[in-house]
């Protein structure tokens, strides 16, 4: 995973006046608390698992960089920031930390020096996680992870946009303090499940659409978008609610259980920035872990969507294209580039290859997904050490815009997915900026 985009920054960019610098971004050598006291391996132990469930690997870590080392670039509106080392090196780590420190820095989002962090560190997810489980990945980022020593880089945003007491404002409208509640009337899997997803999963910072400030339009499923999908560094993450075209509407619970321990089911299979989630998260988590995520999503009314009707799958159309091309310059590009893997059916040959037809990511509104898979294929989905046989292969180099926007168009429509047209505009945009990334 690499530049992945955190959206926030216009956060900053929202008006706020400009007075003084942010302090310098480096942990004050100190003792070591922590390191100073046995920890209690069992206690180590869960951390490494909450650490796992957090994703913390995936942004901590740079490109063939050591674990947790940070200098990972996120992209943000604002320019480019790295992650810092999360190690326990006590000059350039947090070994420094004592346990508030670093509950701070997870659930305020404020580093031991007193520096407000952006919000690309998902700390307004991990506000909600409880004591018991801060002390014990407090007790792992002391004992269990190995000291590295990486200076952490400056963000290269200029002066004035790298001010970071803005933030402080930030946190104050968007920011809910206090861990989770267990809500009542709902069974111990249905708040374990709630826990997990709203909080070190922060599955929201990808899949809930974000509001004029980038912030979250909901952390939990109190607020109507909660889950609903949204952008995020070129990828539209899916809606995870209910919704019977776009949503979960059709995927049982062992399709959504099968989803999150392997990356593929019947109906899909990861792609885009989801495939780090699997590669170093839920693939990880335990059966019941991932059964109380799955009771909890399959909880979530229908929402979002765009009130078509039940999608149902219908060959006919398509075929007729499909045997004659030579009218539709989407089908002409299905048959010469897709067709031998995504087949004339659209069914795909699931699990190895999701079906088109039908698809949540297909029938979705907002086609970023399907352009940016297009543009530049899938990242290596690598489950139980083994790396996925058939990727798909990026074609920036071989077709043009329009191309890329016809064939969409074509799989769109086909097959009754009844979704709208992609302009070349639209890929234009997204080579771009992916391109840009690269
Ligand atoms: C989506 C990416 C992302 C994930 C996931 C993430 N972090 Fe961060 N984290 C960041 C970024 C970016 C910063 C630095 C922000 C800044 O410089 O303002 C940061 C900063 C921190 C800091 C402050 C340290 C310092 O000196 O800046 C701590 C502590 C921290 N993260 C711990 C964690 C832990 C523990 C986890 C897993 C539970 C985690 N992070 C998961 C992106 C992430
Ligand atoms: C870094 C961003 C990111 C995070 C964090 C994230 N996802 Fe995703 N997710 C995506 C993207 C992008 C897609 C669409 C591509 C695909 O279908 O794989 C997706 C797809 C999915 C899908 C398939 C939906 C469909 O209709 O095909 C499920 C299920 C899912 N995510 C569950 C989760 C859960 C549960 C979490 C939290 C534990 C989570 N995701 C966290 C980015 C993310
Ligand atoms: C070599 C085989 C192969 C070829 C050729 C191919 N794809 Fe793919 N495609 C895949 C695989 C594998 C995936 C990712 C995993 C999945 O979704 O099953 C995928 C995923 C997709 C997705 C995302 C589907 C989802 O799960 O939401 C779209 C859209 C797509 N391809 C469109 C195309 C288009 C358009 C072409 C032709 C320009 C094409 N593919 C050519 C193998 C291929």
């Amino acid at each position: 995973m690499k530049n992945t985009l955190k959206g926030f920054g216009a956060a900053l960019c929202v008006a706020l006046p400009f007075i003084a610098q942010a302090p310098a971004h480096s942990a004050t050598p100190a003792a070591t608390p922590a390191a100073a006291q046995a920890a209690d391996p069992a206690l180590v132990q869960r951390g490494a698992y909450l650490a796992k469930l957090g994703d913390c690997v995936a942004c901590h870590t740079a490109p063939k960089g050591k674990p947790f080392a940070g200098g990972l670039p996120m992209m943000t509106p604002m320019g480019q920031i790295y992650t810092t080392n999360i190690t326990p090196d006590p000059q350039t780590g947090i070994g420094s930390y004592t346990e508030e420190d670093f509950a701070r820095a997870m659930r305020e989002g404020v580093a031991k020096d007193g520096h407000n962090l952006y919000p690309a560190m998902p700390y307004p997810s991990y506000a909600k996680v409880n004591d018991d489980d801060m002390k014990a990945l407090y007790a792992f980022f002391m004992s269990g992870v190995a000291p590295v020593q990486q200076a952490n880089r400056a963000p290269d945003i200029k002066w004035p946009l790298n001010m970071r007491w803005p933030l402080k404002f930030w946190n104050m409208a968007f920011l809910e303090k206090g861990a989770y509640q267990d809500k009542p009337g709902k069974d111990a899997a249905w708040n374990r499940g709630a826990y997990l997803i709203q909080g070190l999963g922060h599955c929201g910072s990808c899949h809930t659409p974000r509001g004029i400030a980038f912030q979250e339009k909901a952390l939990d499923e109190s607020g109507s978008a909660f889950l609903t999908g949204g952008v995020l560094d070129g990828w539209f993450a899916a809606n995870l609610t209910g919704e019977h075209n776009v949503g979960l509407g059709r995927w049982n619970e062992q399709d959504l259980q099968a989803f999150l321990k392997t990356g593929a089911n019947r109906h899909a299979s990861a792609f885009g920035s989801m495939t780090s989630v699997i590669n170093n998260s839920t693939q990880g988590m335990t059966d019941a872990d991932i059964a109380a995520m799955t009771t909890y999503l399959k909880s979530l009314p229908p929402a979002g969507g765009s009130g078509a009707p039940p999608y149902t799958y219908d060959p006919q159309a398509t075929k007729v294209s499909l045997n004659r091309p030579a009218n539709d310059a989407g089908a002409r590009v299905y048959t010469a580039y897709c067709m031998h893997c995504h087949g004339v059916d659209g069914r795909g040959f699931a699990p190895m290859l999701a079906p088109l037809a039908g698809n949540p990511n297909v029938l979705e509104k907002d086609p970023s997904s399907l352009i940016n898979v297009t543009l530049n294929g899938t990242d290596d989905l690598v489950v139980g050490g083994v790396p996925s046989p058939f990727p798909m292969p990026k074609f920036a180099p071989v077709l043009d815009d329009k191309q890329i926007a016809d064939v969409l168009s074509f799989v769109r429509a086909g097959w009754n997915n009844g979704a709208p047209a992609v302009t070349a505009a639209e890929v234009a945009k997204l080579r771009k900026s992916t391109q840009a990334a690269r």
